[in-house]
């Protein structure tokens, strides 16, 4: 198939969303919901894909970087006619099918704009719409056609629909193939004298009907493809579907989900073969987990990496960490960015680690902090030990070398080293390096006054 230009309309305010944002930057499955269309369009393939912007145009840009497509400023978003507009001249050259997508109907499968562009191809038309047959069609525009489904004679916005044109439940879905130049000369012509006082892209059927041209329409399969975004609760929809869909490819690759419903994916999100998930976990950005991994309830694991055989017990949050196989965390972990646990290793309970890397077989399974810290293989660290990486104004680092058993409730004052197969014996405050295979003891000799207990409790009950 020959490729051809995208345009993707992304520049209008989103007043309906009632947000600092704009709305193509609010995220769908953890993506902002412009990534959606850039995708479908260069999954088509387009060959050039341009994206119309105006609101937070700088935000855009940013998210937009290094997705090879072109920028293009609308100046005021005086509506969806004039946005196309702005293209001219970046096509001006070009004389063949332009796709045009609204950025605010991001679950368009890449499969209906292919038949799209065929059915284009066939009718030889010169306006091809995506439409859909909606039970409630309220916020799209409608479809109008001659009677008995006829041929289309033009599209109509709710705001200036009649009652008869309202109760219409075709509806325009926003994705069209229209044929330059036409669709320049055409745009260049329109008018804004409609309810809402501006240029409709949609009012080009019209022209081309006009002009005696081939309008021609077909109705998507799945009205989920076609959901627009105008406002938080369209959102919140789209974010539903989208999350059951990830869900599904996930469970078609060989992936439990015990309860889809309450499993959230993100877009990116990779899972091996064989994992276990169990409901109310949220996987999100780039996260990779492996094969044969179990993830229990209440977990969030962002932008980690898990290799194979690896079990999250519940509630823990992990985040920008990595976990090689076979390594156990939780319940309630705390994992920050820049934590590497390699194989085997082991976090228990109430422990939180940040920029921690944490050697083969290692264990810390109770009650601990460790910050800025390097360990050893086959290190014990013994419930509540704490790295004291912060002395108020620097981070310093600890580092534990292999085989090093830390007694429980010690304090490691950073920077401090403990050699090999050291040992720190419990409830010690450790302030200097402590040599390869010592015992170190930092904490007040434990004093015995003989009966001293018996004596007070007498002096007390006399
Ligand atoms: C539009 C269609 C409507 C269709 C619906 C499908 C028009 C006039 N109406 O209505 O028939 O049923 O989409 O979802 O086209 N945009 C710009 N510049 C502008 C205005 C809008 O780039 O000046 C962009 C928006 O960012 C958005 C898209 O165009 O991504 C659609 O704009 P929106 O205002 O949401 O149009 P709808 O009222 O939903
Ligand atoms: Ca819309």
């Amino acid at each position: 198939m020959a490729m051809i230009p995208a345009v993707i309309l992304a520049a209008g305010l989103g007043k309906r969303m009632k947000s600092k944002r704009a709305k193509v930057l609010h995220r769908i499955a953890g993506r902002p919901m412009i990534l959606f269309s850039v995708e479908a369009a260069r999954d088509l393939p387009s060959e050039r894909i341009i994206v119309v912007v105006a609101h937070q145009a700088e935000l855009l840009k940013e998210v937009l970087e290094n997705r090879q497509v072109e920028i293009v400023h609308q100046g005021r978003p005086l509506g969806t006619g004039h946005a196309v507009l702005q293209v001219r001249s970046s096509l001006a050259d070009y004389k063949g099918p332009i796709l045009i997508l609204n950025a605010d109907v991001p679950l368009i499968a890449v499969e209906t704009l292919r038949s799209l562009v065929k059915l284009h191809r066939e009718r030889e038309a010169d306006v091809t719409l995506l439409t859909a047959m909606l039970s409630d069609a309220e916020g799209y525009g409608r479809i109008i056609r001659m009677p008995e489904g006829g041929e289309i004679t033009g599209i109509v916005e709710e705001a200036d629909a009649t009652p008869a044109q309202r109760a219409i439940r075709e509806i325009n879905t926003g994705f069209y193939i229209i044929n330059a130049p036409f669709l320049f000369e055409g745009l260049s012509e329109l008018e804004s004298n409609n309810k809402q006082g501006e240029y409709y892209l949609t009012d080009i059927v019209g022209t081309a009907l006009r002009q005696g041209r081939k309008v021609c329409g077909t109705p998507v399969n799945d009205y989920h493809e076609i959901m627009g975004v105008n406002t938080r609760l369209d959102l919140a929809r789209i974010e539903k579907v989208a999350a059951l869909e990830i869900a599904r490819r996930h469970m078609l690759e060989g992936v439990t989900l015990l309860d889809p419903d309450t499993t959230w994916i993100d877009s990116d999100v990779k899972i091996g073969k064989d994992t276990v998930i169990y409901p109310d976990v949220r996987l999100e950005g780039t996260s990779v987990i492996g094969e044969d991994c179990i993830i229990h309830s209440h977990s969030r694991i962002s932008d980690c990496r898990l290799g194979t055989g690896v079990t999250v017990k519940d509630s823990c949050v992990l985040s920008d960490s990595v976990l090689e196989d076979g390594v156990g965390v939780g319940p309630f972990a705390h994992l920050r960015p820049g934590t590497v646990l390699h194989k085997g290793a082991r976090i228990g309970n109430f422990v939180e680690a940040k920029k921690a890397e944490i050697g083969e077989g290692s264990k810390a399974s109770h009650l601990s902090y460790l910050g800025d810290t390097v360990i050893g293989k086959d290190v014990n660290i013994g419930a509540g030990t704490i790295t004291c990486n912060y002395d108020g104004v620097n981070k310093n680092v600890t580092i534990i070398e292999d085989d090093v058993f830390i007694g429980s409730d010690t304090q490691l004052i950073a920077p401090v080293r403990i050699g090999r197969g050291a040992i720190v014996g419990a409830g010690s405050t450790i302030t200097d390096d402590v040599p390869a295979d010592a015992l170190a003891i930092g904490r007040a000799k434990q004093e015995i006054k003989k009966d001293w207990a018996k004596k007070r409790k007498k002096r007390k009950g006399s």
